[in-house]
């Protein structure tokens, strides 16, 4: 089997239908359980189209935003929805973060540490960055376990004998691998939970449209028209429909959360 293109998210409209309302469910749970009090500064790694710097903005009454990540046309998606003043939206990378050290109240990744190459790197950064006593937290999908929300479309597509590509660093989707590398960065007060979603599609077509059409490159890939037509009839028997013919998709992610020593 040849190997996948890494996945790469450069169209912020099409990052609207395929994970934003899964975003926007699983971020309402982490920022409650958050509880990050209003007034204060946040940077948000890996921001994409802004769906969960919205949630930020709508939830958690904050007084700056500075929203990062390295896909110019997520960045731009995001400037077109976004007008609010605290929010500054900037093109660069988890791992390498533009900004002074012990600057923000609350430094947070949502569904980013399982993209970035080395989520020790990229961890270490956001603590950097965050002021004594400030929270540290991230969630990603549950690959490991099966949690994603393209789990299906992952399992149909490897059937067809071209694999789809997989988040890099998977493996920190683990709780275990979580917890030792907060515990390795000197992260206090530490909390894990899980954050489980659902997400029910009008019908077959609203599924196709969102999940397949709409997923980032490298997560389909180049189908023929025959491989296309193939795992459509393979997502169609895997998934069932409601009489009315809904389809719901459940979906669970890891999170955790801590507090950089005073
Ligand atoms: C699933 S999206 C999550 C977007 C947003 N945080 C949300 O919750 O909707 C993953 C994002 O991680 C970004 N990303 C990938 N590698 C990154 C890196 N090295 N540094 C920062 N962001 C990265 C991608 O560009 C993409 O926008």
């Amino acid at each position: 089997m040849s190997s996948p293109e890494p996945i790469k998210f450069t169209d912020g409209a099409a990052y609207e239908r395929f994970m934003a309302p899964w975003s926007r469910s699983a971020g309402a749970l982490f920022l409650d359980w958050l509880a990050v009090g209003p007034g204060l500064a946040w940077a948000d790694v890996g921001c994409g189209n802004g769906a969960f710097t919205e949630m930020i903005l709508a939830r958690s009454a904050p007084a700056h935003i500075s929203a990062i990540d390295p896909s110019d046309a997520q960045i731009a998606t995001a400037r077109q929805k976004i007008s609010a003043k605290q929010v500054e939206l900037s093109v660069g990378d988890a791992m390498a973060l533009p900004y002074d050290s012990a600057r923000f109240d609350a430094a947070v990744m949502a569904l980013v540490l399982f993209f970035v190459p080395d989520p020790h790197k990229g961890a270490a950064e956001l603590l950097r960055v965050t002021k004594p006593g400030g929270m540290v937290a991230s969630y990603t999908w549950d690959v490991m376990r099966g949690g994603t929300p393209t789990q299906h479309l992952w399992e149909e597509i490897d059937a067809t004998g071209k694999p789809a590509a997989r988040p890099p660093s998977a493996d920190v989707s683990r709780f275990a691998a979580l917890k030792a590398l907060w515990a390795e960065l000197g992260i206090r007060d530490v909390e894990t939970r899980e954050l489980v979603v659902e997400r029910t599609f009008a019908d077959f077509d609203d599924y196709w449209l969102s999940m397949v059409v709409s997923s980032p490159s490298g997560i389909v890939g180049k189908l023929s028209d025959a491989e296309s037509a193939e795992l459509k009839r393979r997502l169609r028997d895997r998934l069932p429909a409601s009489a009315t013919g809904e389809i719901t998709v459940h979906a669970w992610a890891t999170a955790i959360k801590g507090r950089k020593a005073a």
